[in-house]
């Protein structure tokens, strides 16, 4: 880490807190000067050290920029902090970690962008990611034996690893509609995207990319959203809640190779379910038709009875909620 980072991880562990120059030179075994170097280039870049009384600085509180020194202290593992790469804009933090994955990146390398200005949703669509008020992140996993069963199961635990993050950092209660929106109250809060990228040759899927999105403290949402998306709006401030967030994931999520194995995951997944029960219009293609949404099996597929009484089982699709009477 250079000076600056190192400054940076100290006044992040320590934020509100005010330290004198000489304690954080003394800790890190630079000049004053130097400390007085890294801090005046941290606010260039944004950060609010504000001047206080008898030379100290301090981290406001509601500092609200992305940086591997904000997630330290909350990853379970400082080596994680290696592979994570943190961006101010991306187009797509999915994007750039298909490219990374292609230039043959580790297992566990995670992108997070503070904001998006082409972020992927599912089936083509995009995902609204404006600067300072999501988390855009994304994780490279690797596996010799990557199959369509397992890419699901990876899909549904990852859907479960983020309602118990947003559960743990915020309290707040999610559900998941199948196969992996989470909501609160109905609503979407954050929107899961897994890809994979096979070897052309061998025709093996070597890795998959599994981005995600909560919308953390979205102010507004562009028309088409605004009635069917929401934020996690939570008391804390909205940059340390990012951090946390990010490091509750990462800590689950490149705890072990086989953190979707997890014989829980599936249970959780689909108690979970906002949809069970509920008529819906299944999405498939070009055809759309009406059903029951009825159960979820141990792949994480979706059975959903038809009107005219047949059970079909989704493997993957889409499925939107029957509005009432409709
Ligand atoms: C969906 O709801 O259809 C999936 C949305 C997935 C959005 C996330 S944000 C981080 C990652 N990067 C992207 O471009 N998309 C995913």
């Amino acid at each position: 880490m250079t000076s600056k980072e190192n400054v940076l991880r100290i006044l992040e562990n320590n934020r509100g807190v005010t330290l004198s120059g000489a304690k954080i030179a003394k800790e890190l075994g630079i000049s004053r000067n130097a400390v007085w170097k890294a801090i005046e280039s941290l606010r260039k870049e944004g950060y609010r050290i504000p001047a206080v009384k008898n030379g100290g600085y301090s981290l406001s509180a509601d500092t609200n920029i992305l940086s591997v020194q904000g997630l330290l202290p909350y990853l379970a593992d400082e080596s994680f902090s290696e592979k994570i790469h943190i961006f101010r804009e991306l187009d797509s933090t999915n994007k750039k970690a298909k490219e990374l994955a292609i230039d043959g990146c580790e297992h566990g390398t995670v992108i997070i962008a503070d904001s998006q200005t082409a972020g992927k949703g599912r089936y083509g669509k995009s995902f609204y990611s404006p600067p300072e008020s999501g988390l855009y992140i994304s994780f490279i996993l690797r596996s010799e034996s990557f199959s369509l069963p397992k890419i699901t199961r990876l899909t549904s635990a990852a859907a479960v690893t983020v309602c118990r993050a947003i559960q743990s950092v915020t309290g707040k209660k999610t559900q998941i509609k199948w196969v992996n929106d989470i909501l609160i109250d109905n609503k979407k809060v954050c929107g899961i995207l897994t890809e994979a990228v096979s070897d052309l040759e061998s025709g093996n899927i070597d890795w998959i990319v599994i981005g995600i999105g909560i919308n953390i403290n979205t102010s507004s949402f562009p028309d088409e959203l605004a009635e069917i998306a929401c934020s996690l709006n939570p008391s804390e401030a909205n940059g340390i809640i990012r951090s946390r967030l990010a490091a509750e994931l990462i800590n689950t999520i490149l705890s072990s190779n086989n953190w979707a194995e997890d014989k829980f995951v599936y249970e959780e997944y689909k108690s979970r379910q906002a949809i069970l029960g509920k008529p819906v219009i299944v999405i498939e293609n070009d055809k759309n038709y009406p059903a029951t949404a009825m159960d979820i099996d141990n792949e994480g597929r979706l059975i959903v009875k038809t009107n005219d009484g047949q059970l079909v089982s989704l493997f993957s699709g889409e499925v939107s909620v029957k509005p009432a009477g409709g």
